[in-house]
């Protein structure tokens, strides 16, 4: 609220319920934005604030309770809970939005909202503005602004608190347990399938869900980023690659690990895997408060490329590789991107045309690769089809960068004592 400042109200929605078919609806998932502020996981709420000289006023509509719908669907939380346990300081039914918005717009000369979620509620508030408009020898003033209010909360987002630094650390914990499980699991003549169900599993258990669609790759589907299909088998002699996440009260994990599918790695195998490893333990090290955000990038990079010339991979002058970007034919995304309530999370990455700077309280992921595609006889043959991430998440701290995913290892000596165990 001293953000928004006086004489500005500030207007967030609740995620709407979406229809998956017919008369199915997806997962209610709530709106990030919202859930920060609130803590408040039913939709069809909406949160004002009308920040005042001295705290402001906070106000909750929300759906009443209903003890006949309640019956079908679960327990409501309704105005009471509403007031007594989200500590908002009123609470009103959402069915008496229309009557009671206009008021509280009245002398209020900003409005703090997002445009363009629900366009059907844009529409009723510039109604009621205009509604005011129209009415002779007007004594309040009418807002006269309406500012993106991610403006306001991204910023916010970005630095973690204690509280929710608390909650990624769990959260991280969880997904890396799982990881691990799912490495037990793992043996030839199953399906990528069945290690999905593993990390789904543990997650459950937990009063998790999956952050994201997790990604289980087997031999060459590993080259391909976003496979979602997870329905191959696991062939012996192929690596895995595992890149999943759970979300606990809200807040992201995002672990990837590539491990070998009958539990030991192969030469070529531990040839590649090296250099990403040694790539993404330079990154990590590179997390500090006052490094840009590129320079990250930049760590993994060189490493890659590095490691591609020894072997053979790449060719010619260092420096002329990495101008050119010679890697990105096999290392196509970034080294990673802020973590939290979303995965991909809210946050500016360039602040006036320039890298942002880390400062303590960010959690990002690092996440080098690299994916040789099995049709690219550029490479010799030994190293084609595979596919390798290393991917943990980090906390920027005014010292070394904590890792909220080392619970599941990455060294190949240690997966292959855990495979074998
Ligand atoms: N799993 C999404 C990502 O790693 O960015
Ligand atoms: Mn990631
Ligand atoms: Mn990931």
């Amino acid at each position: 609220m001293s953000m928004a400042g006086e004489g500005s109200i500030v207007l967030l929605a609740a995620a709407p319920e979406r229809i998956r078919n017919s008369d199915v609806h997806y997962r209610f998932r709530q709106d990030s934005d919202f859930l920060y502020l609130t803590g408040f996981k039913e939709p069809e709420a909406m949160l004002v604030l009308l920040p005042e000289k001295k705290g402001g006023r906070s106000i909750l509509f929300c759906r009443e309770k209903d003890p006949k719908k309640e019956m079908w669907d679960g327990a409501m939380t309704g105005t009471k809970a509403a007031v007594d346990e989200y500590g908002v300081d009123e609470a009103y039914p959402v069915t008496e939005l229309d009557r009671r918005l206009p008021e509280l717009l009245h002398d209020r000369v900003r409005v703090f909202h997002d445009l363009g979620h629900d366009i059907d509620f844009d529409h009723r508030l510039i109604g009621w503005i205009n509604d005011f408009r129209g009415k002779p020898r007007r004594t309040f003033h009418i807002p006269d602004e309406i500012v993106d209010l991610g403006h306001l909360l991204h910023e916010m987002r970005l630095f973690k608190s204690r509280g929710e630094l608390s909650v990624m650390r769990r959260s991280g914990r969880i997904a890396a347990n799982a990881m691990s499980r799912a490495m037990r699991a793992c043996a030839p003549g199953l399906n990528e399938a069945n290690i999905h169900a593993e990390l789904v599993h543990e997650y459950m258990i937990n009063q998790c869900e999956p952050a994201y669609p997790p990604i289980v790759g087997a031999g060459a589907n590993a080259c391909v980023l976003h496979y979602t299909a997870n329905n191959q088998p696991l062939a012996d002699g192929d690596l895995l690659l595992v890149d999943a996440g759970c979300e606990l009260d809200g807040y992201a994990s995002d672990i990837t690990r590539t491990f070998p599918i009958n539990g030991r790695f192969t030469g070529p195998q531990r040839e590649l895997y090296e250099i990403v490893l040694a790539a993404q333990e330079q990154a990590i090290d590179a997390v500090r408060e006052g490094t840009p955000w590129d320079d990250i990038h930049d760590v993994a990079v060189e490493a890659l490329t590095d490691g591609m010339l020894a072997l053979g991979i790449l060719h010619g002058d260092r420096e002329d590789a990495i101008e050119q970007g010679l890697f990105e034919n096999y290392y196509l995304h970034k080294t990673g991107h802020w973590l939290g309530l979303d995965t991909h999370d809210v946050g500016d990455y360039q602040v006036d045309g320039h890298s942002r700077i880390l400062e303590a309280g960010m959690v990002l992921t690092i996440e080098p690769g690299i994916y040789i595609r099995p049709d690219d006889t550029r490479v010799d043959k030994r190293w084609r089809g595979l596919g390798i991430r290393i991917e943990d998440d980090v906390v920027v701290t005014r010292d070394e960068p904590e890792v909220l995913t080392n619970r599941v290892p990455k060294a190949m000596d240690e997966i292959e004592a855990l495979m074998a165990g």
